[in-house]
């Protein structure tokens, strides 16, 4: 048995809903195929988006959406992606695949995709190969009221008011696809490129600094101790890999029990790398103002086989939910400083939330993850204190439950995951007399996916019961993940 104690008179704060953010990059099938299929497909669509996925997208609540990149961002030239699609200029995606980019689509494209999901866009913008000029004049398109040539340019091609956008990435991966810099060379140039990266009337925009790769607490510190005072939010990227090196990544779908563990034992790394940062970021910080952005997190494996190795596509199981899970609950937990994270990538990349082929769709187990954990978004985290043995192997041992919890309107959620393959867990919840209680859970044996001609890994209600002390109790099958409502 293992239990859950939640406190609340303690919390961290709020759950921003940014938390729950995607990434979608001009890499493989996901803008491409996945997002956008153009006017003319007889995959139904609006203003060539996809229905089925922009659908699939609004019912998670995906608060924000990071855009162009990833290593794309830094070859990305805006102005291609605006004006007639004819006479936009074509490009080799020289970082992902080698295919042809034709720009088709854009910025007025991305907007729109923004639009018909309901969330906030993130841009990335270009400095590896870019100039300050053309950041700042993209800034200006975007937010911009003023009679300019730039503004008058948006006009246009068809938009009369600013979007204002607010999220404002300053390179992506600067020490690496970005530029390969070094961090007190990048701190210079983020100074000089985020003073450019004006406020327009009410649109002040939040700009956030590329962060450290994995561990690499130098980074922060030379970023922190630089150029803190000019940032709203500083990045972090952390992949989990299943193989010990980029060549052997590990299968998406097969896998032994033992690497099963050994994926979520690395996943739990999370809760090192935030603690990490956040106590640097802390000493220049220690009100905390500024947000980390986790804006590209998940599982890696090797692509498919068959499949171009530039697409980065990938199978998605019971394993990669368990990785969300315990990602999520990490963050919930870590919300004063974890301002925002995006997922890679929203469609057909890495750990995608949606699956593509032709007019065919398919919800990955990790979409059921974002739809259990929905209710934290914006909630007050709650303190919960887990009392949980352990699981996994000799080399590989972690706790058996990962949990978080937060609260709206007296309401409590507690999002809760079984990390063991094989074993049940009984879980008290207590701490709080609770009068009424309601489960839903995802589980199965931990290789189990939604391929096109199946879906099997669903949702489904759990029994849950409320005991004359007011605890709750219920029995968590194994490998699963729970959203638990209490009151
Ligand atoms: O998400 C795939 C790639 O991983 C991104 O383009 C890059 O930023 C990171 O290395």
């Amino acid at each position: 048995m293992a239990t859950v104690t939640l406190n609340p008179l303690r919390s961290r704060g709020t759950i921003s809903r940014n938390i729950y953010g995607h990434f979608s990059e001009h890499l493989g099938r996901c803008i491409y195929q996945g997002i956008y299929v153009g006017e003319d497909s007889p995959i139904p669509n609006v203003r060539g988006i996809r229905t089925d996925v922009v659908q699939a997208l609004k019912k998670i609540g995906v608060p924000v959406l990071r855009w162009p990149g990833g290593c794309f961002a830094d070859e990305y030239h805006w102005r291609d992606g605006i004006g007639p699609k004819e006479s936009r200029k074509r490009m080799v995606n020289t970082n992902w695949g080698g295919v042809v980019e034709d720009n088709s689509f854009g910025v007025h494209e991305f907007m729109d995709l923004c639009a018909q999901v309901g969330c906030e866009p993130y841009i990335n913008a270009n400095v590896g190969s870019g100039t300050v000029q053309e950041m700042a004049e993209w800034v200006e398109y975007m937010n911009s009221e003023g009679d300019s040539t730039v503004v008058r340019g948006r006009r246009a091609n068809g938009r009369q008011e600013a979007w204002g956008v607010k999220y404002w990435g300053i390179g992506n991966e600067s020490w690496g696809c970005g530029g390969n810099m070094r961090p007190e060379y990048y701190a210079d140039v983020y100074r000089r490129y985020q003073t450019f990266c004006r406020t327009y009337g009410e649109n002040r925009p939040y700009r956030i600094a590329c962060g450290p790769s994995d561990f690499n607490y130098r980074w922060t510190e030379v970023l922190m101790r630089e150029a803190a005072q000019f940032m709203d939010g500083l990045s972090a990227h952390y992949y989990t890999l299943c193989g010990d090196t980029w060549a052997n990544k590990g299968s998406a779908t097969d896998f032994t029990t033992e690497e099963y563990y050994k994926t979520l034992k690395r996943a739990s790394r999370m809760e090192e790398l935030i603690s990490g940062h956040d106590a640097v970021m802390t000493r220049y910080d220690p009100e905390k103002r500024i947000g980390l952005i986790v804006d590209e997190w998940g599982t890696w494996y090797d692509v498919e086989p068959g499949t171009n190795p530039g697409f980065l596509y990938q199978q998605n199981t019971l394993r990669d939910a368990m990785v969300a899970a315990v990602t999520l609950n990490i963050f919930n937990r870590h919300c004063d400083r974890v301002a925002m994270a995006n997922i890679a990538q929203t469609v057909n990349v890495l750990q995608a939330v949606i699956l593509t082929e032709g007019e065919k769709m398919v919800l990955t187990p990790t979409w059921h993850v974002f739809d259990l954990y929905r209710a934290h978004q914006d909630g007050r985290e709650v303190d919960c204190a887990v009392s949980t043995g352990t699981t996994g192997t000799e080399a590989w041992q972690l706790d058996r439950i990962s949990a978080s919890a937060s609260e709206k309107d007296g309401v409590y959620t507690v999002t809760a995951a079984n990390l063991d393959a094989e074993g049940e867990e009984e879980l008290r919840l207590t701490g709080i007399r609770f009068s009424q209680a309601q489960a839903r859970v995802l589980c199965g044996e931990i290789h189990e996916k939604n391929d096109f001609d199946s879906s099997p890994v669903t949702t489904a209600p759990l029994e849950i019961r409320v005991e004359n002390n007011g605890d709750a109790v219920l029995t968590l099958p194994p490998c699963a993940v729970a959203e638990i409502t209490l009151s």
